[in-house]
C-alpha cells in the first residue's frame, strides 16, 4: 500500500487495480516503482514549451508504429550528432530494431524526422529493482535534428543545481495522472531541486519503502502539484545558467505523479557523465553546444 491515510485506502486500492490494467494495456514504459496517482489537475502543473525553445528534446517511438503520437513511449535528449540520452527502463527488453528516435519537433503530429537506432548502451550497474543507474545512451543511424544539451559536471551541479534551485523538465508524458491524457505538444514544468536527504527520508518512510540513492537527484514541491509523469521518462531535467542549459537529471520514477512530498526522482547525470560521453562517438565541446554548431 502506498498510502497510509485510512479513508483513502479503498480509493487507492481502486487506483492500484486500475494501474494493473494500465500497466497491462499501456505500452508506455512504467517501472514497478511507479504508481499512478489519484486525482490531480493537468500535467501536473505544466504548460506548452515555447516552440523551438527545447531543440534537444527527442521522443522514443515504437519503430512499428508510423503515427508519432501513437508511437511515443519515452523522452530523451540529444547529446551528440548521433547520440541520445534516455532512461534504461525505457529501453529495457527492447532491441535497436524496436526503437526509432523522433527529433526536430515539439509537436507529435507536426514535423520532425525519424531515424533508426544502431546501438543501445546501459551501464552495468543499472539495477532494475531500485532503478539505480537508470541511464541509457542510444546511437542513431542518421544525424539528429536539433541541438545537443550539455551534461552537468559535479561542479556545474553544485553551482547551478543545489537544493532549492529551479530546474525544468520537459516531455509528452501523461497530463492526467488519474487516467490517461497524452498531449500532442511538448510540455514543461519548473520544479525545485530537493536534497537527497529529504527525498531519501520521504521514500524510505513509505510502506513499502522505495530506495533513493546518491546516483539519483530529486525535484518537486513539498505540496506536490507539479511533476513529470508516465511517458516523460528518459527526458531531461535541466537548469539554465542564463547563457546555456545543463542537463542534471533523466526522468526516472516517482510514486504517483505530483503527490505531496513524493518528489520526482531522476538519474543523476553528473555521476554518469564520463560513462555517457564514453558511449558517444563524437563528443561536442561546450563551445559547440553553446553556439549550436555541434550538430551542423
Ligand atoms: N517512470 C515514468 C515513465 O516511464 C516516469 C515517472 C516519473 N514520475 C514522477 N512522479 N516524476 O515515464
Amino acid at each position: 500500500m502506498i498510502d497510509r491515510e485510512g479513508d483513502m485506502k479503498t480509493f487507492h486500492g481502486w487506483v492500484l487495480a486500475l494501474l494493473a490494467i494500465l500497466i497491462a494495456t499501456d505500452a508506455r514504459a512504467q517501472p514497478a516503482a511507479a504508481v499512478m496517482r489519484d486525482a490531480d489537475p493537468k500535467i501536473v502543473g505544466g504548460w506548452p514549451s515555447k516552440p523551438g525553445s527545447r531543440p534537444f528534446q527527442v521522443a522514443l517511438v515504437h519503430a512499428g508504429k508510423p503515427n508519432n503520437f501513437d508511437a511515443q513511449f519515452c523522452g530523451g535528449s540529444v547529446i551528440g550528432r548521433n547520440a541520445v540520452l534516455t532512461a534504461a527502463h525505457c529501453v529495457q527488453g527492447k532491441t535497436a530494431a524496436d526503437i526509432e528516435i523522433l527529433s526536430g519537433t515539439d509537436h507529435l503530429k507536426i514535423g520532425g524526422k525519424r531515424t533508426g537506432v544502431v546501438k543501445i548502451a546501459v551501464p552495468e550497474r543499472y539495477d532494475k529493482a531500485t532503478q539505480d543507474g537508470d541511464i541509457a545512451v542510444i546511437t542513431t543511424k542518421d544525424p539528429l535534428l536539433g541541438r545537443a544539451l550539455a551534461l552537468a559536471t559535479e561542479a556545474d551541479e553544485l553551482e547551478h543545481a543545489p537544493p532549492g534551485a529551479a530546474a525544468t523538465v520537459t516531455g509528452w508524458g501523461n497530463t492526467a495522472p488519474a487516467g490517461q491524457n497524452f498531449p500532442e505538444m511538448l510540455l514543461e514544468v519548473i520544479v525545485p531541486i530537493v536534497s537527497l536527504d529529504t527525498c531519501h527520508q520521504r521514500y524510505a518512510g513509505l510502506k513499502p519503502p522505495a530506495t533513493v540513492t546518491p546516483l539519483m537527484i530529486c525535484a518537486g514541491y513539498k505540496r506536490g502539484g507539479k511533476d513529470s509523469c508516465q511517458g516523460d521518462s528518459g527526458g531531461p531535467l535541466f537548469v539554465s545558467t542564463g547563457k546555456s542549459f545543463f542537463q542534471v537529471g533523466v526522468v526516472s520514477w516517482g510514486i504517483g505523479c505530483a503527490a505531496p512530498e513524493n518528489y520526482g526522482v531522476y538519474a543523476r547525470v553528473s555521476r554518469f557523465r564520463d560513462w555517457i560521453y564514453a558511449q558517444v562517438g563524437e563528443r561536442c565541446t561546450k563551445e559547440e553546444i553553446d553556439t549550436g554548431s555541434c550538430l551542423q
